[in-house]
């Protein structure tokens, strides 16, 4: 017998819906509210909490449309309830636990982190073998785990400061490049401008910090613009510069964590999964014996497909569901 999993992410800009057929995606209609904060450079969370309450119920009937599966069929619904914006994990939380009783069907609370590191499973599900080394990239998060079980997943290091992302898209800010400054950076970066500026990034064991090279990089301008040297390619030089060493940074903390705690398999997800030159760089590392793993595009940022596989396997092997007490937990 087959069973249909009904996911749901409010966690921060998406509003998302996803039915999988067992591990099997059927849809995943995914609504951002980007649009609507990009004037702010950032998220503003009243913002997005509005979006999810007037979005959900219209994602919900999309994602059972394109399923071809109706509420009545399904057998779980599993949903994001931390980490997130408070207000906004609350709206996709309480709609969860409306339909379970409604349906009258398990629900079960998901970490949305550790959604992340399997959504290269997602319709591969027998690629998936324990222990691996899971690694999330995002906006909110710069975390590496070791991950021996659905639910023993231990953290062995994470950003100190900002994340990953938010780096990337507060450099954008600084420099009037646009929001999300990710995908902007990725599409500027030249392989030949990688070392014209010497910037660094911060690494302690198996911590990272990227508030340092942020500063730097706004400093860096401002010392440019006095001398009304700064120009476009400059600017794509900086953030060249900037780039590189980020992720290079993230990637010899990553290959340090698998020598360390002798990992033979290396799982990435996340937003900045996406970017071009992190996921040729992560697939030249697999060799004979290491095997890496990358969130396809599609699943590399947030959606509610990872929130349904996380909760289907939760459920489904361990034997897990939770109660209509449930509580979501904001960052
Ligand atoms: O996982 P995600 O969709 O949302 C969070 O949970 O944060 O990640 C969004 C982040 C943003 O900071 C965005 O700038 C970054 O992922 N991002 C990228 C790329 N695409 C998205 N960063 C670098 N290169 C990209 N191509
Ligand atoms: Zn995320």
């Amino acid at each position: 017998m087959n069973m249909y999993t009904l996911g749901i992410e409010t966690s921060c800009d998406e509003t998302s819906c996803a039915i999988l057929k067992d591990y099997q995606v059927l849809s995943n209609v995914t609504l951002s509210s980007l649009k609507e904060h990009k004037k702010y450079g950032g998220i503003i969370p009243e913002i997005a909490t509005r979006a999810h309450l007037n979005n959900i119920d219209k994602v919900l009937v999309a994602a059972s449309k394109e399923a071809g599966i109706s509420l009545k069929k399904l057998d779980l619904i599993a949903v994001t309830h931390k980490p997130g914006l408070g207000g906004a994990l609350v709206v996709g939380l309480n709609f969860a636990k409306a339909l379970s009783l409604a349906l009258k069907k398990p629900f079960i609370g998901v970490n949305h982190l550790h959604a992340h590191l399997f959504a290269p499973f997602l319709n591969y599900p027998k690629r998936l073998k324990f222990p691996f080394l899971g690694v999330v990239i995002s906006g909110g998060h710069t975390e590496m785990y070791r991950v021996d079980d659905f639910d023993r997943i231990k953290i062995l290091g994470q950003t100190r400061d900002d994340a990953c992302g938010e780096t990337f898209d507060k450099i954008a800010k600084a420099y009037n490049l646009g929001y999300p400054g990710g995908p902007i950076i990725d599409k500027l970066f030249k392989e030949e401008y990688k070392n014209d500026f010497k910037f660094k990034c911060g690494k302690i064991g198996l911590d990272l910090s990227f508030s340092g090279i942020k500063t730097a990089l706004i400093y860096k301008k401002k010392e440019i613009e006095k001398k009304n040297l700064f120009n476009a390619d400059i600017k794509r030089r900086l953030v060249s510069s900037f780039q590189y060493v980020a992720l290079e940074t993230i990637i010899r903390t990553i290959l340090e964590a698998k020598s360390k705690f002798k990992m033979k398999r290396i799982v990435c997800g996340g937003g900045v999964i996406a970017n071009k030159y992190l996921r040729r760089r992560l697939e030249s590392e697999e060799k004979k014996g290491i095997k890496v793993f990358l969130a396809p595009f599609e699943y590399s940022g947030d959606n509610a497909a990872i929130v349904a596989g996380l909760g289907f396997y939760l459920y489904n092997i361990k034997g897990k569901k939770s109660t209509i007490k449930l509580e979501a937990q904001a960052n």
